[in-house]
């Protein structure tokens, strides 16, 4: 996209966003996640393997975006929308990841429902955002990044970024995943733990930004 294009313009969106529900209207792409395909992303596996058994189907979340192209100087932009479920103590979340080409940001603006965004840094400090509806949350460069419905209603948001960053997920797993998750405080609200093998996390997590207390 170096030269102005021959003539008129390209391709423009034709997008409406329902700001009370994030579904959008006129996306060019779109897929459900399943449960049955987040195998190794929970913490709590047998939990998980419960929670397939029964709603083999059960999504987790759906994702709609519009793009014209994945070239450098385009923009990517859609809303995911996240059910409300438990899996063991652990709020269901996205599969998180890095962008492909690491340098690229992202922004996030919460529209409905109350979620968290957990940032991991190149170094692995991590940072817990909280989402609701209006605000507004960053992703810098190099950094890990995945959604939390941490409410009881469907959590959705919208998020924009360089239409060229691309999804690297190989980066989260090889790390064994982000290194905090966000679990069930027991008393109706939410608290980040050091992620561990075992559901029993140790420790809370320095530096969150934002959320109940
Ligand atoms: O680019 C983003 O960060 C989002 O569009 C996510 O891709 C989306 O929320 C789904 O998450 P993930 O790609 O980690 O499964
Ligand atoms: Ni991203």
């Amino acid at each position: 996209m170096d030269n102005p294009p021959a003539r008129g313009l390209p391709p423009l969106p034709n997008v409406s966003i329902d700001l009370d529900s994030g579904r959008l209207t006129g996306a060019s792409s779109g897929y459900a996640k399943r449960f049955a395909e987040l195998r190794g992303v929970f913490a709590d596996d047998e939990a998980l393997t419960a929670l397939i058994e029964e709603r083999p189907e059960a999504v987790a979340y759906e994702v709609s975006e519009w793009r014209r192209s994945d070239e450098a100087g385009d923009l990517a932009f859609g809303t995911t929308v996240l059910q409300p479920v438990m899996v063991g103590r652990e709020f269901n979340m996205t599969r998180g990841h890095l962008h492909r080409v690491a340098d690229r940001t992202e922004m996030y603006l919460g529209l409905a429902g109350e979620g968290a965004l957990v940032l991991t840094g190149p170094d692995g400090p991590s940072r817990v955002v909280a989402l609701s509806r209006g605000s507004v949350a960053y992703v810098p460069p190099w950094t890990r990044h995945r959604a939390v419905n941490v409410g009881s209603t469907e959590f959705a948001f919208l998020f924009c970024y360089p239409a060229d960053a691309g999804q690297d997920y190989d980066a989260v797993e090889r790390g064994g995943g982000l290194p905090i998750m966000i679990v069930s405080d027991g008393q109706g609200g939410w608290r980040a733990e050091t992620r561990s093998r075992h559901l029993r996390g140790a420790g809370t997590v320095s530096g969150r930004d934002t959320g109940r207390d």
